[in-house]
């Protein structure tokens, strides 16, 4: 799950090297480029109509839906953008996160998914956004378990506006240790 507009962004890198590493483990998997596909994120009146019955209307929807629920693991490689996840990717918990779809408050394991890494960027160091701001990821393990994931895994670039060349490639090279230990 991939959210961030510009191919020659930092967050780009970490997708690559995400990739990358799957490939290297032979574990198979389907990238939902959410920038790319052109999704819309916000959820229309038309839409909200049907909601409350678990319908949909956007098409993405029944592609992205059919996805989670082939998967037992998710990778999320996206930047902090307003302590929180950037519009369209908070628009994908809105449209495609229906309830005994994805999520069930029922029944904890509408999907197979059991791990999830989430892999995040900010201009702000990690202690600042965890600790004097809202925990940005606090707010998300919200979807994310509710879709029956156990264990979710957070590595954050934090500071990434200061950050030189070297420790750059250094987050880089690590990135397949963080994907592995999804693995
Ligand atoms: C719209 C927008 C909002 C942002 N909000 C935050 C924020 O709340 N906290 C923060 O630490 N960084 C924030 N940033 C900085 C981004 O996190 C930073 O530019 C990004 O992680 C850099 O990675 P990239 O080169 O892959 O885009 C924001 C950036 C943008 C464009």
């Amino acid at each position: 799950m991939y959210a961030h507009p510009w191919d020659g962004s930092f967050n780009h890198a970490v997708l690559e090297e995400t990739i990358k590493t799957l490939k290297q483990n032979g574990q198979e998997y389907t990238l939902i480029d959410l920038n790319k596909d052109g999704f819309n994120p916000v959820l229309t009146e038309s839409e909200l109509s049907v909601y409350g019955k678990s319908g949909y209307k956007d098409p993405l929807v029944d592609k992205y839906i059919k996805i989670l629920k082939a998967t037992d693991k998710i990778v999320f490689v996206f930047p902090i953008w307003w302590i929180g996840a950037p519009a369209i990717l908070k628009g994908f918990f809105d449209k495609v996160f229906l309830k005994d779809k994805i999520i069930s408050f029922e029944n904890p394991s509408m999907t197979k998914v059991k791990k999830a890494l989430l892999l995040t960027t900010s201009e702000l160091t990690t202690d600042a956004l965890v600790n004097e701001f809202t925990d940005p990821i606090r707010v998300l393990n919200y979807p994310i378990k509710s879709m029956g994931a156990k264990e979710i895994l957070w590595h954050n670039f934090g500071n990434i506006i200061l950050s030189e060349e070297p420790e750059r490639v250094d987050y880089l090279n690590n990135v397949s240790g963080f994907v592995e230990e999804l693995l």
